[in-house]
């Protein structure tokens, strides 16, 4: 089954609104097939609407998605979003997972399971992130971690469910450090992942759903990952802060 790939630039926090509106008004001109690509940019929540606002205006095919969500849907949680508020923002996704959210705000899986589906219920679709630590890779248990983290963060997701989500696999060791997975490495790991989900759900499902790779993907190494039969497209941070540099990853397949 032909996947359609999905290019996504994770932003972090990075870019005020003028920012964000300046790099999608030189972003919309690019020439990029987009019955080859689909391209989402996650900005901070603040230029979500703005964002929106010109995407509509100019008619543009680019996906808009918010970083994060809060597990709850309304009420006391000060300096939180909630789902329904970012999907009233304009944007169709979100990530979830991303391991600096689970490293610096300490998100377990049962958080990313419950931010997860109230993602879903605001009819929000999801990158999912999950990804080994360099300690655990060393110590033979990278598959292990992922797979478990997968496990954990779907549970109790339905096969009607599933369908909203794309699964992003992003060694740690390998984010912003410059660091790329080997491709074969990556292959491996999404092959398992693959596996994993067709166990966990069934065959169709498992063919079909997206698995990105993640963690210093740049113009230079974005055709070889590409190449690969299990990887379906790129969550990228860094290289994603720059137009040129974004644009020429989109294009990767020409
Ligand atoms: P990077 O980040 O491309 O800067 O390594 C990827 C990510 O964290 O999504």
């Amino acid at each position: 089954m032909k996947r359609k790939p999905l290019i996504a630039a994770n932003w972090k926090m990075n870019k005020g609104i003028g920012e964000s509106l300046d790099y999608f008004l030189k972003f919309k001109d690019k020439n990029i097939d987009y019955s080859q690509v689909d391209v989402l940019i996650a900005p901070p929540y603040i230029s979500l609407y703005p964002m929106y606002k010109e995407i509509k205006a100019n008619k543009s095919p680019i996906f808009l998605s918010s970083q994060n969500i809060y597990m709850k849907d309304e009420g006391a949680y000060t300096g939180e979003i909630s789902a329904a508020m970012v999907k009233s923002c304009g944007a169709t996704y979100t990530i979830l997972g991303h391991s600096e959210r689970r490293e610096y705000f300490n998100e377990t899986d049962e958080i990313v399971n419950m931010k997860l589906k109230k993602a879903i219920s605001a009819e929000l679709n999801i990158i999912l992130c999950v990804g080994e630590r360099d300690i655990e890779r060393e110590a033979g248990v990278a598959y292990e971690v992922v797979l478990s983290q997968l496990g954990k963060s779907l549970m109790g997701v339905t096969e009607e469910e599933i369908e909203r989500i794309a699964i992003a696999y992003e060694p740690v060791w390998a984010i912003g450090t410059g660091k790329t997975a080997s491709s074969e490495d990556a292959e491996a790991m999404h092959n398992e992942i693959r596996k994993k989900i067709e166990i966990l759900y069934n065959k169709t499902i498992g063919e079909s759903i997206r698995i990105l790779y993640g963690g210093s993907v740049k113009p230079e190494n974005i055709r070889e990952l590409m190449q690969k039969e299990n990887i379906d497209g790129a969550l990228v941070g860094g290289a994603s802060l720059d137009v040129e540099k974004f644009c020429k990853i989109a294009t990767f397949y020409a």
